[in-house]
């Protein structure tokens, strides 16, 4: 089964459960204050969203839309009154993006995907004039390891898997736009190379590094509150 419950992405990072929750919270509070009414919205998908959507929903904004990257997402938001709309109604263009991650490595590099939604997560973050990273300081670390997680076509996913290799499906439900989900097994040397390994291989659709160029802004929460951290993407 997909694990479309944004609740329960699989935490890599170990940490006691209490306190990774609470500093998921104050990360996605924090990315809240952020938003000011009127804007078009990129929500992401997972456990650390989950509390970005009430936080956003309390402010109270009428005039927020905001466009979500995983029915969970949209299940989720729309239970809390937010406006959901489809990016294309939008012009493909939206104001901020709010995502968590599954690790952060000090050069500004993201792993996602951990709930299987890094493709449409990927667009959303690039279709943003703002990407801001919400996570908890379990999240951060030294050098980043597998897995990646892969989105790839069905045709031809033996041959794109052994391309890949080492990569193994994941054992979920196909993704909302009915590709396979898989994992990237290999050890991260060098994440800038692998990512243009992963996408120039036929049939993998996304892969879930995220680049430093595509990130604003990273709110990471930890024992003293929340650390505002600049990305490397400087506003259009
Ligand atoms: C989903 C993602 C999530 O943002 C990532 O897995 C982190 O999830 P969580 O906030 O539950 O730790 O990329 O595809």
């Amino acid at each position: 089964m997909a694990n479309d419950d944004p609740t329960t992405t699989p935490a890599r990072a170990g940490g006691l459960p209490e306190v990774v929750e609470e500093r998921k919270r104050a990360a996605a509070r924090a990315a809240a204050a952020l938003v000011d009414d009127g804007m078009r919205v990129g929500l992401g998908t997972g456990s650390t969203v989950a509390h970005l959507l009430p936080a956003l929903a309390e402010r109270r904004l009428p005039a927020l839309r905001c466009v979500a990257t995983s029915p969970a997402t949209a299940r989720a938001a729309a239970a809390l009154g937010l406006e959901l709309v489809d990016l294309d109604e939008l012009d493909g263009k939206l104001d901020v993006a709010i995502d968590g991650a599954d690790e952060i490595d000090p050069g500004g590099w993201a792993i996602k995907g951990g709930g299987a939604a890094h493709t449409r997560e990927k667009i959303v973050a690039a279709a943003a004039r703002r990407f801001i990273v919400i996570a908890s300081a379990e999240k951060s670390v030294g050098t980043l390891t597998p897995p990646v997680p892969l989105e790839i076509l069905r045709f031809g996913a033996t041959a794109t898997l052994a391309a890949v290799a080492p990569a193994r499906l994941r054992g979920v439900d196909p993704s909302p736009d009915g590709n396979l989900i898989a994992d990237h097994l290999g050890a991260i040397h060098d994440p800038r190379a692998l990512a243009r390994h992963l996408a120039d291989t036929p049939g993998v659709v996304e892969h879930g590094l995220f680049p430093p160029e595509l990130i604003s802004e990273l709110l990471i929460a930890g024992a003293h509150g929340v650390e505002h951290r600049r990305g490397a993407r400087r506003a259009a």
